[in-house]
């Protein structure tokens, strides 16, 4: 997979919220093609692989029963230089810090349910869009 692509869920909280639509039209203004989308929801077991990097830390317990309480939207996105300009798009984790304008300060709630996850590097980018995808899957 080249290296203008990311990878994105739009978390329980913003489906719950009905901010779906509202993110992807942002997303799509900001240039970034779909290549793959699709509504799912995560497992305990799929949550605790996919965020396995954190899994020492005090607030694991919480993201992995928030990331699977209902469903999410992934999707892969391409663009150039997709992985920064999504992590740009997105803003801070805590949108208490995240800059006017961006999908967290306009629709997270807190540094915990933050409504979007976007890829933090291209070889992240690869290993979460092929856990979540398969190939037919993306165009
Ligand atoms: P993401 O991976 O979801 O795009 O978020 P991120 O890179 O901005 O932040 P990261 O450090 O990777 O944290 C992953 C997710 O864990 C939750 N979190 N909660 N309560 C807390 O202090 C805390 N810190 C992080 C958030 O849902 C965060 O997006
Ligand atoms: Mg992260």
């Amino acid at each position: 997979m080249a290296t203008n692509r990311t990878f994105t869920m739009l978390k329980p909280d913003a489906v719950e919220k009905g901010h779906v639509g509202a993110i992807l039209e942002k997303i799509n203004a900001s240039g970034f093609r779909i290549v793959a989308m699709k509504l799912t929801q995560m497992t305990k077991n799929d949550a605790e692989t996919f965020y396995a990097i954190h899994k020492e830390r005090p607030f694991f317990g919480e993201l992995v029963e928030y990331m699977t309480r209902g469903p999410i939207v992934a999707a892969i996105l391409e663009k150039d230089n997709a992985v920064e300009d999504f992590r740009t798009l997105i803003g801070a984790t805590n949108p208490a810090e995240a800059a006017e304008g961006t999908i967290r300060k306009l629709y997270a709630a807190s540094i915990g349910e933050n409504a979007v996850h976007g890829s933090d590097s291209d070889d992240n980018a690869l290993i979460e869009s092929t856990f979540h995808f398969s190939g037919r899957e993306m165009f």
